[in-house]
């Protein structure tokens, strides 16, 4: 008796497969991008702050810039592929309802570039019940007015879940580049500095490192609530009609 061939079908389209392209590389890279964010949290700042100080300029260059690059350059890939991605869910949407993608896209970034402003503006008072407290509201209202602005019916789950997960995103992509990147590029630098004649750290590189550190521990949580939004977008319908 001969056993039955494996019913194995690759779906024809270019559109299906450009698609499944993006969404591909939009999970390996977030995968490459929030792992190294849950190494700087739970494994290399512990180890940073055990070290002797007068260590550290000799060992954390070479483990952190290597680590600075995939991290930075994954986060771009990351929102940029997510990004291709939900511009042909939405304008999927936009066809089958006769909407405007276009007003759709112009919300989504200028409520999240108006709450990342909102959360550096925060950052700068250097406390951290504020930043989360304040943060976590702006947050929640940039969220709140986008399904306002965007409840129009032909909006799916899918394009509001991710108009909400994916602005959350673009925010920590703001603060990789931003924020972090910023400070950590001038600390590795004069470590490296550092190493071949000792110094004490200046005061303004001091303070960049607490907003850095203080803004990689909230992207850190920030990143469940994302991980939430990216999965109900095609399994949990929350949202629209
Ligand atoms: C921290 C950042 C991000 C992480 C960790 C992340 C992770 C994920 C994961 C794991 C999925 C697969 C979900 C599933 O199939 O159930 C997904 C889907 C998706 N993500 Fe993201 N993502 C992030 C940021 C973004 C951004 C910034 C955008 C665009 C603005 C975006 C757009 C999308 C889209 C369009 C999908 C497909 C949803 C669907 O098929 O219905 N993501 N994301």
């Amino acid at each position: 008796m001969s056993m039955p061939a494996p019913l194995v079908h690759w779906p024809p389209g270019a559109s299906v497969n450009l698609q499944m392209f993006w969404r591909w590389l939009h999970i390996a890279s977030a995968i490459l991008w929030i792992g190294f964010l849950y190494f700087f949290n739970l494994v290399s700042s512990r180890f940073s702050a055990h070290l002797d100080p007068s260590t550290r300029p000799s060992v954390l260059p070479g483990l952190l810039w290597p680590t600075l690059n995939w991290f930075r350059w994954a986060s771009l890939v990351t929102v940029l592929s997510g990004l291709a991605y939900l511009g042909e869910i939405v304008s999927t949407d936009a066809k089958n309802g006769g909407g405007n993608p276009g007003a759709f896209f112009g919300t989504f970034f200028g409520i999240w570039i108006v709450a990342w402003i909102l959360f550096y503006g925060l950052l700068r008072f250097g406390n951290r019940p504020l930043l989360y407290v304040g943060a976590s509201i702006a947050i929640f209202a940039a969220s709140w007015l986008f399904l306002k602005w965007n409840s129009h019916g032909w909006e799916s789950n899918r394009s509001l879940s991710i108009g909400i997960g994916g602005g959350m995103g673009f925010l920590l992509l703001l603060n990789v580049w931003g924020i972090v990147w910023r400070a950590n590029k001038k600390i590795l630098r004069w470590m490296e500095g550092a190493a071949a004649s000792p110094a004490s750290m200046p005061a303004e590189l001091v303070s960049l490192g607490k907003q850095a550190a203080l803004t990689s521990r909230f992207s850190f949580y920030l990143t469940f609530v994302i991980i939430f939004f990216m999965a109900a977008a095609s399994h949990f319908p929350m949202f629209g009609v």
